[in-house]
């Protein structure tokens, strides 16, 4: 089995800090987006993987390597423009050759590991050809992961038919045949290969692996499905992103390698990385604190990642994400918040009134 993760989206509902970065590498508890889904695919004993990249290449070749500090071996392949996700599989042919394998959004975190999800694949590799009279064989081509959801026009819609093999699957309906959605993770074999040369650009002028899939059942493969266990978050917006980093905050183990000074408090689940400094503050966890940040006269309240080598100052702060290099100082309260790499926010010494900024395209600010 093979992977094969697709990071080559554009990111714009991430704007401003995707004009800078690609949306795979922002934080979540202080971890690329991305290296959890190459650790699922590595704990799921998937470990030739290659990553579909556009034009943020650089940076995700940078941050990833050649896998090894995964134990995985990453071949990277470039997508010249966002072209659908079956266009991906369609350029990651040489790659994948004859082997069955599994794709991940590059973006999309879930709670659930990937183990279970190809075990039961392989289970479907069984022939059993009573189970379809126009399947060649009753293998299972395919396998893709549901979950309920209240708004599907939004999603890739799959039915499911009395067997639970997958009977029907539409790409973001405007009438939905069902309330299950298609979440990014997806089992294949080597029958889709047909498929996303087959299919034509939908609406959007993508190739949809939606529709690539449901060229395998109309042209009598079988289609198998997963029930999503737990959560999963496309953290390509920020309110989700925030929720991400609270659910995955809510399982750290505590570990305090940096100093904390006598008139600090660190409450609860809080990781100080090495080199950080917790000085006059106090940290109420579920919490991290990034390597070599200095927090200084400050809160870091629940829910709250900050990036390495940054500093907080006479600041409160919560239910937030402040990327690396960042400064913060005299202002109180940030909350709900996602601050970008090397950002400074402080407080004028002058009294003039008046809030003075350098915002980049596209800056959302909400001022209380
Ligand atoms: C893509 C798929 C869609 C799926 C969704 C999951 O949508 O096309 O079928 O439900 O990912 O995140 P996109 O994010 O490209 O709009």
């Amino acid at each position: 089995m093979k992977g094969l993760i697709l990071s080559g989206g554009a990111g714009t509902r991430l704007r401003p800090l995707t004009h800078t970065r690609a949306k795979q590498l922002v934080p979540i508890a202080n971890k690329p987006v991305l290296f959890y889904g190459i650790e699922d695919m590595a704990a799921a004993g998937i470990t030739d993987i290659a990553i579909v990249v556009g034009d943020t290449h650089q940076e995700i070749q940078d941050a990833v390597g050649d896998g090894s500090r995964f134990g995985v071996s990453v071949t990277y392949i470039r997508q010249d423009a966002p072209l659908g996700l079956a266009h991906c599989v369609l350029i990651a042919r040489d790659f994948l050759g004859d082997d069955c394998f599994v794709v991940y959004l590059g973006d999309n975190m879930l709670e659930q590991g990937l183990g279970e999800f190809v075990e039961q694949f392989d289970k479907g590799r069984q022939p059993n050809p009573s189970l379809r009279d126009d399947s060649a064989d009753g293998l299972c081509r395919a396998q893709i992961l549901l979950t309920p959801v209240r708004n599907p026009s939004s999603f890739g819609v799959a039915e499911v038919g009395p067997d639970g093999d997958v009977v029907n699957l539409v790409e973001k309906p405007a009438e939905p045949p069902s309330n299950l959605a298609l979440v990014g993770v997806y089992i294949f074999d080597s029958a889709i290969h047909e498929a996303v040369a087959a299919i034509e650009p939908s609406a959007r002028g993508e190739l949809e692996i939606t529709d690539a899939i449901d060229w395998l059942i109309r042209n009598g493969h079988r289609v198998s499905h997963q029930m999503l266990d737990g959560w999963w978050i496309d953290t390509g917006k920020k309110d989700p992103l925030l929720e991400c980093n609270r659910l995955v905050l809510d399982t750290v183990v505590r570990r305090v390698e940096g100093a904390v000074d006598d008139a600090s408090k660190v409450e609860g689940r809080v990781v100080v990385a090495e080199g950080a400094k917790i000085v006059n503050s106090t940290v109420r966890g579920p919490a991290v604190i990034g390597a070599d940040a200095r927090i200084e006269n400050a809160f870091i309240g629940p829910y709250t990642s900050i990036g390495a080598d940054c500093v907080i100052a006479d600041a409160e702060l919560d239910h937030s994400v402040v990327m690396d290099g960042s400064h913060i100082t005299g202002i109180s309260r940030i909350t709900d918040s996602l601050v970008g790499q090397q950002v400074r926010v402080s407080r004028s010494p002058e009294r003039r009134q008046g809030v003075r900024l350098t915002l980049g395209d596209h800056s959302d600010l909400e001022l209380g």
